[in-house]
């Protein structure tokens, strides 16, 4: 199994649309009419979910009939969140067959298959043109992203200048060694994490400016809490990301708080600039 099967395998197997399905029918949610909100609980699959979209796209310069590519973008909740929103175009692009094929069904089931397309690819070897897109984005990607230069690179390379980049991440903390499992990894294989310095430098280096970087730990361990709370109490919806992480589900969100709250990661949130 190569590397990058190795990660795809971890993050999604089997028919993962057929698992949303069932979980909205627990849910009492019927597929005709199901809204981008509707489905929000379940396909925005990082640390916060939906609101934490709400946020990052808040501080988002997008245009009406502008084209914007979300990298590592699961199963396209925020990509049709954020086009819904600003009334643009977004690629998705993910390297989880199972989950692009969600992506896609879902994109399809909300009729809004003119303005989502999700395909199967490689953030480190985007198969876009230069300077194709008005912005980008990747969530809770880098984490398993081995050559980050690379990945940088290549999403300076498909934007036009001026364009955007934002980015979401856990990067590794001060103390380092960070518990597993954790969502982005059973037992540490996969995982790639930096520190928030290096991130930044990085992202100087492959030509981004103009950084906004906010340190997002805080929020995400409330979020974690809330959710670990709610799973203790047997109080879990049937429709929400624990139905994609696998048996180790609370696991995961407990070592992911822990982490926060001991200094082994360090989460944050970066938006810079290809210049103009
Ligand atoms: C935590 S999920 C986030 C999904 C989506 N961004 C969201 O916020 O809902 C991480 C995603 O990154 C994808 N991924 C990991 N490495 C990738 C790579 N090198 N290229 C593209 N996608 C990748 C995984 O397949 C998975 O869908």
């Amino acid at each position: 199994m190569t590397e990058a099967s190795m990660i795809a395998d971890h993050w999604g197997r089997g028919d993962v649309y057929g698992l949303i399905v069932s979980a909205l029918a627990k849910a009492s949610k019927p597929l005709e009419g199901l809204t981008v909100e509707d489905l929000a609980p379940v396909d925005h699959f990082h640390a916060r979910g939906f609101p934490a979209t709400v946020e990052l796209a808040d501080r988002l310069p997008i245009k009406p009939g502008t084209h914007v590519l979300d990298i590592g973008c699961g199963l396209g909740g925020p990509a049709r969140y954020i086009a819904q929103r600003f009334q643009c175009r977004v690629s998705g692009l993910d390297i989880t067959k199972p989950f692009v094929e969600a992506a896609n069904k879902l994109t399809a089931l909300l009729r809004m298959d003119e303005q989502v397309q999700v395909r199967l690819g490689d953030g480190q070897q985007l198969p876009y043109p230069d300077a194709s897109f008005d912005g980008a984005y990747a969530q809770h990607v880098t984490m398993n992203v081995p050559d980050r230069p690379r990945f940088f690179a290549e999403a300076y390379r498909v934007l036009k200048p001026g364009a955007f980049f934002a980015l979401t991440e856990h990067g590794l903390g001060p103390t380092g060694s960070p518990h597993h499992p954790v969502p982005w990894s059973e037992d540490g294989s996969g995982a790639y994490l930096i520190s928030p310095e290096e991130t930044r430098t990085l992202l100087d280096r492959a030509g981004f400016r103009d950084f906004g970087i906010e340190e997002t730990g805080a929020k995400y361990l409330a979020g974690y809490k809330m959710a670990i709370e709610k799973a203790e109490r047997g109080e879990l919806p049937p429709l929400g990301i624990h139905i994609l992480m696998g048996a180790t589900a609370a696991q995961k969100a407990k070592n992911a708080a822990r982490n926060i709250e001991e200094g082994r990661t360090r989460p944050l949130q970066v938006i810079c600039y290809k210049p103009g």
